[in-house]
């Protein structure tokens, strides 16, 4: 007899048209680990686990809950199982409240059975344990997409399920809330409950996964004890290939100033910020999450209807209203959350990649569709998004290879000044690089860059000059030569 698991996921397979996304797929997960899971985007590890969530159902292949074996047919037979699962794709209803959305589901016939002041009451309980400073009453879509997720997580941690899985958990939260759920999954493993934790972020591999098991173009490559692996070894399984120059940077001297923001506010959560950006300069902007800084890129891309403060473009005043009027002067914005502020996700990757320069390409309402055809494909190639075709609907791609078709919309508009907020969110350690790259070659041409990261290596290794947010002001600003964690975080919380 081998050892006994809590969960073993045993020759799993599961196709769609046109993409084999498992093949016989391995995974043995112990109770009290948190057990990793990485690979590039595409490589199959949200669709194994919506294997085990009772979402997909996989064509080959058999699940073991401590040895014995189980049929998932379902999300309901999966709970039942004792699965819970923080989705990467946050899955909350807007219209409902924090409370409504954690019992959702489970308001009737369960020792839930609870009227709705109680139920409000054991979420603000829940909330408050976590210290979220969240009101259970609020309408979801009242939050920002940081307190989304700190919502979703409660939620799968509040089914108390013996096996937990995490899809990318910490993408958009804050340190501070990274720590607070650190905590909670040691609480949790002391209990004995298994975590299977997703994360494109090898330092937090580090932290707090035991054993790591990597997949590569849907297959399982191999399972690691991470504390006897080295960080170039789990890339190099993970690409197939070693990965040498990670960030690529070549700093200039930069041109003169193509924009300029001055005591920009929002009238809600920006009250003070100016910044200049110069031509060929990559600008970093960091702080903690909630700190201004997608906001204040909104005021200047002319997404906030009571903007204050006055933007200059190339030394000249402009007002702008509109993200059309901020096109007109080579302004291009890729914003943080894709799927609520950009995405089509019913349509393709084509329609996605080039929507925002369609009127290039149709001539007396006729669209040039071998155009259109080669402006998707120059974006396919430069981003190396993984994607059967150019037809395919872009919701059924992994969640990097989405990313990265948003990007190469907007660099389709051929923008002086491009502005990116969280540029490398749910990216791959290969991609990123590719990207950092990307945004080299563009400064080096003459763009100039924003870039809006809550990663501080990023931030310091690929910025000519970092400004830092707090409560809605700019407290500060770094050059490349001066700039490191430390003095970012004083002015993060100055
Ligand atoms: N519903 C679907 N229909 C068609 N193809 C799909 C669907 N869901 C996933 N795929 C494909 O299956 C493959 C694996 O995708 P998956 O989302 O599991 O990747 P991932 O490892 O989670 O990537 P990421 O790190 O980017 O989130 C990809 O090629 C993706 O395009
Ligand atoms: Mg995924």
């Amino acid at each position: 007899m081998g050892e006994q698991y809590l969960l073993e996921m045993k020759g799993i397979s599961k196709s769609f048209p046109g993409v084999k996304a498992l093949s016989n797929v391995e995974l043995q997960l112990r109770a009290g680990e948190v057990h990793a899971l990485l690979g590039e985007n595409g490589a199959g590890k949200s669709t194994l686990i919506k294997v085990l969530g009772g979402i997909y159902h996989a064509e080959e292949g058999e699940i073991l809950i401590e040895g014995q074996k189980v049929n998932i047919d379902g999300v309901v037979s999966a709970r039942n199982a004792g699965v819970s699962i923080v989705h990467q794709e946050l899955v909350l209803v807007p219209y409902m409240t924090v409370a409504e959305n954690i019992f959702l589901g489970r308001e009737a016939g369960s020792k839930f059975n609870i009227n709705r002041r109680q139920m409000t009451e054991e979420a603000q309980k829940l909330l408050d344990a976590y210290e979220m400073h969240i009101d259970a009453d609020t309408l979801v879509e009242k939050l920002t997409i940081a307190q989304q997720q700190m919502v979703e997580i409660v939620k799968a941690i509040s089914f108390n399920a013996r096996i937990l899985v995490m899809d990318e958990p910490t993408s958009s939260i804050s340190d501070k809330e990274v720590g607070f759920l650190f905590e909670t999954i040691r609480t949790l493993t002391k209990k004995g409950v298994g975590i299977i934790y997703i994360s494109h972020k090898m330092s937090e591999l580090e932290e707090i996964c035991d054993r790591v098991t990597v997949m590569r173009d849907g297959e399982s490559v191999g399972t690691r004890v991470v504390k006897e692996t080295s960080k170039d070894d789990l890339i190099a399984m993970m690409v197939g290939r070693e990965l040498t120059n990670y960030y690529t940077r070549d700093f200039q001297k930069p041109g003169e100033v193509i924009l300029k923001g001055e005591h920009i506010a929002d009238g809600k959560m920006v009250k003070d910020a100016s910044f200049e950006l110069h031509k060929g300069e990559i600008v970093g902007f960091a702080g903690l999450v909630g700190a201004g800084r997608s906001e204040t890129m909104k005021a200047v891309f002319g997404l906030t209807s009571s903007m204050k403060g006055e933007v200059y473009v190339e030394g000249k005043q402009v007002h702008i209203k509109s993200p059309v009027d901020a096109l007109k002067y080579g302004i291009a914005l890729v914003p943080e959350s894709r799927k609520e502020e950009g995405l089509y996700l019913v349509q393709d990757v084509q329609f996605n990649s080039t929507i925002e320069v369609l009127g290039q390409f149709i001539r007396n309402f006729r669209v040039n569709f071998k155009k259109e055809e080669e402006i998707t494909q120059k974006y396919i190639d430069m981003m190396a998004t993984k994607t059967p075709s150019q037809q395919q609907v872009i919701g059924n791609l992994s969640g990097g290879n989405q990313q990265k078709v948003m990007i190469g919309r907007w660099l389709a508009t051929d923008p002086k000044i491009l502005i990116l907020d969280e540029p490398t969110r749910g990216v791959d350690v290969g991609a990123k690089a590719e990207i950092y790259a990307i945004m080299n070659e563009l400064v080096k041409k003459g763009m100039s860059i924003i870039m809006i990261s809550s990663e501080m290596p990023e931030i310091i290794n690929m910025s000519d000059r970092v400004y830092v947010m707090n409560d809605g002001r700019v407290t500060g600003c770094l050059s490349h030569e001066d700039v490191t964690q430390e003095k970012i975080m004083q002015l993060a919380a100055k």
